[in-house]
């Protein structure tokens, strides 16, 4: 005799593990790549013209010789990309400060961009969002740098941060999910850093904040760094070598 209670279990359960087979798609060779782009630090970022909300963009022109953070949103009317735009429009003086030019990215029109900006507008309480965002809608710029990852979601772009130098090289990259809003002050922070290397040969250490003491590159050698760093520097080991921070007094 069989006990028709444990039969209608099983049939559930079969539904539900049906049900999520459909909702996450079975893991294969194509649902695991990527749908494009696959930039390296030190690769020259691909160029491109896109819509945005200030009119078409061409990311080479736009940038000039600035500095550039290229970030993607997954969706307009999305909770955590509202907070997010609005923080950037109060922080572009410090991205100005820094010679850094900001564009935002997301996966729909033009229009629909224009009606969520007095959105940010009124709940983050900027005056304007005077930076522009791309909009994708055709996910040309998505597919061209990677920003969607299939495995998260087909539809929509995660959260990609591309600091892009002022030779339109990729110097760093940050990727997050959808769910977790960037910290735009660790942005800032990372711009420091690279700067820094550029201009001073130091690298920064862990939890390294404006004004900490930095570290020698280890490919600069004591005689060299005499000359580059009068202040001095203190050798825990030979390789570890502290010295102030060489654009402060
Ligand atoms: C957001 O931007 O708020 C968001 C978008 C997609 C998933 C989760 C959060």
């Amino acid at each position: 005799m069989y006990n028709s209670n444990k039969l209608i279990n099983i049939a559930s359960n079969a539904n539900k593990y049906i049900f999520r087979a459909y909702c996450t798609g079975t893991p294969s060779a194509a649902s695991s790549s990527s749908t494009g782009g696959n930039l390296r630090i030190g690769d020259v970022v691909p160029d491109f013209s896109q819509e945005s909300s200030m009119g078409n963009i061409n990311l080479y022109k736009y940038l000039g010789d600035s500095w550039g953070i290229l970030f993607s949103h997954p969706k307009d009317f999305t909770p955590v990309c509202t907070t997010e735009l609005g923080r950037v429009a109060k922080l572009k003086p410090e991205f100005e400060k820094r010679n850094t030019k900001v564009i935002a990215l997301s996966v729909d029109s033009g229009e629909s961009h224009k009606e969520w900006i007095k959105d940010i507008q009124e709940t983050q309480n900027v005056p304007s969002i005077d930076y522009p965002i791309i909009a994708d809608a055709d996910k040309k710029v998505a597919n061209l740098y990677g920003m969607i990852h299939p495995n998260a979601a087909n539809n929509m772009t995660i959260r990609s941060v591309y600091f892009i130098g002022p030779e339109k090289k990729l110097r760093a990259q940050i990727t997050l999910p959808a769910s977790t809003g960037r910290s735009f002050v660790e942005i800032l922070r990372i711009i420091d850093s690279l700067q820094l290397t550029d201009k001073h040969k130091v690298a920064t250490p862990a939890e390294w904040k404006d004004g900490d003491d930095c570290v020698i590159i280890p490919t600069i050698s004591d005689q060299e760094a005499k000359g580059l760093f009068p202040k001095g520097w203190k050798a825990l080991k030979s390789y570890l070598r502290m010295t102030p921070q060489p654009n402060k007094k």
